[in-house]
């Protein structure tokens, strides 16, 4: 009688223990959902600014290349080994991390890195003066 019990202990402990887990995992999935930490393949927008003709500007995850009439945009995730590209130098882009050079228009000029920068999809907004650049999920950010 006394087994018959502790067993019926055991099973509750496990089926409540069973289902704190279960309730922890789906706390922390949905969590992790609204904190964008998950990608589900969808695609993320960003605004930014239109820069002035002749300039270039870094965000976490692009890099936007204004010439005098035309725009381009790269993702700023070097293609070497990833590290975030954040400065130019005498119209070069440059990587702060191994000094892979690349030219206005993405192309690889010097290694390490074997291409150049990926080019992002994006349109221009010229009422709100913004670009909407569309960055895949498992870009890093
Ligand atoms: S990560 Fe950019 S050159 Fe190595």
């Amino acid at each position: 009688m006394e087994a018959k019990g502790k067993n019926s202990r055991r099973t509750l402990l496990k089926t409540a223990l069973a289902a704190l887990c279960g309730g922890g995992l789906w706390l922390m999935n949905s969590l992790a959902k609204r904190a964008g930490a998950i990608p589900e393949n969808a695609e993320t927008v960003v605004t930014v600014p239109i820069p002035a003709a002749n300039q270039i500007r870094f965000y976490d995850r692009a890099i936007v290349v204004a010439g005098a009439h035309e725009l381009e945009v790269f993702s700023s995730i070097c293609p070497h080994l990833g590290c975030r590209i954040n400065r130019a130098e005498s119209d070069q882009i440059v990587c702060p991390c191994h000094g892979s050079r690349f030219g206005l228009q993405g192309k690889l000029l010097h290694g390490p890195a074997r291409h150049g920068l990926q080019p992002l999809p994006f349109e221009v907004d010229r009422t709100n003066a913004v670009l909407r650049i569309a960055l895949k999920n498992h870009e890093r950010a």
